[in-house]
């Protein structure tokens, strides 16, 4: 497995396994990685022939009051669990070899940027989708891999790389869980052991409105009101959004009618963690 920090030699690399004939498939992350990150890896070995794993902490995509300077950076154990995921190459950059002083050309989806995570993180996807346009076009690849644990950013660069014609399939993988529930998440070591119990209530909210989609004829709104007290009971949780949401355009859905299934997006802090959970439910 090689490492490299530099764009240009990371592209001439790509360039020449593409030339020997092989597939590429790119697996974006901002390092700090956990099993989620490893089964997007392993779903791209299983299916591309060169791997290129990523990992930077891209500073645009943070707000002023965000985690940025305190992100954990793991990167000895991040390129031990790419070697033993099977990646061919690390993309490790400084921001000096991402961002030049003077660049001012952002990409921007406009409407889906701006609801939800984007109503509570303004200017957070503007970075996430400059920064994912950079990335592909440093690795060029045939396939890259997300999370549908970030249900919005994989929607938002489907739009991009629809809307751009970058020549690239996007693969979005399940949400990998800790036993009780949780989704893994690099934010999750923020928690104290007491947040850390508190904070599978999340999931057991979105189970709750998959049963009430399911089994009862409540309208989404409705259901929703049961997520957000389900989360309100629990104490020590504080609400942002609590929803169920058509999967593509991410309007908070108002009927039933016409509609086969639907998100159930949460977005919450746990004491002063921020964090966010999906699931697919059926109507
Ligand atoms: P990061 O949060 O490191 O996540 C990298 C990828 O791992 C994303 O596609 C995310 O959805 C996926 N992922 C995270 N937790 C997961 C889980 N529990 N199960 C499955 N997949 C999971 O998302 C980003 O970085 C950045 O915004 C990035 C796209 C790299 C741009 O900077």
């Amino acid at each position: 497995m090689i490492v490299e920090p530099s764009p240009v030699k990371t592209h001439q690399m790509i360039r020449d396994a593409r030339r020997r004939g092989l597939t590429i498939g790119c697996v974006p992350t901002m390092g700090a990685l956990h099993d989620g990150h490893v089964s997007l890896i392993r779903r791209a070995k299983s299916e591309c022939e060169f791997v290129v794993a990523t990992i930077f902490v891209n500073p645009t995509q943070f707000g002023p009051n965000e985690d940025f300077s305190k992100y954990p950076r793991t990167l000895e154990s991040d390129l031990q669990m790419c070697r033993d995921a099977g990646a061919s190459l690390v993309f490790t950059p400084q921001t000096t070899d991402m961002y030049s002083p003077d660049a001012e050309t952002i990409v921007r989806v406009t409407r889906l940027s701006t609801v939800l995570e984007g109503a509570h993180r303004p200017g957070h996807f503007d970075g996430v989708t400059t920064v994912v346009s950079k990335l592909f076009l440093i690795t060029d690849p045939d396939k890259a891999y997300f999370g549908q644990k970030d249900f919005q950013q994989q929607l938002i660069i489907r739009r991009m790389v629809t809307d751009l014609n970058f020549p690239v399939e996007i693969v979005t993988c399940p949400i990998i869980r800790e036993p009780d529930g949780l989704a893994m998440s690099s934010r999750n070591r923020y928690l104290s052991p007491e947040e850390r119990r508190t904070a599978a209530q999340l999931y057991q909210a979105l189970l709750l409105g998959e049963k009430l989609a399911k089994e009862t004829q409540l309208e989404p709104a409705e259901i929703s009101s049961h997520m957000h007290q389900h989360l309100e009971s629990a104490g020590g949780i504080q609400v942002q959004y609590a929803i169920l949401a058509n999967t593509s355009s991410l309007e908070p859905l108002t009927s039933r009618a016409g509609h086969s299934q639907a998100v159930g997006l949460i977005a919450a802090r746990v004491g002063t963690t921020r964090l966010i959970d999906n699931l697919i439910v059926s109507l």
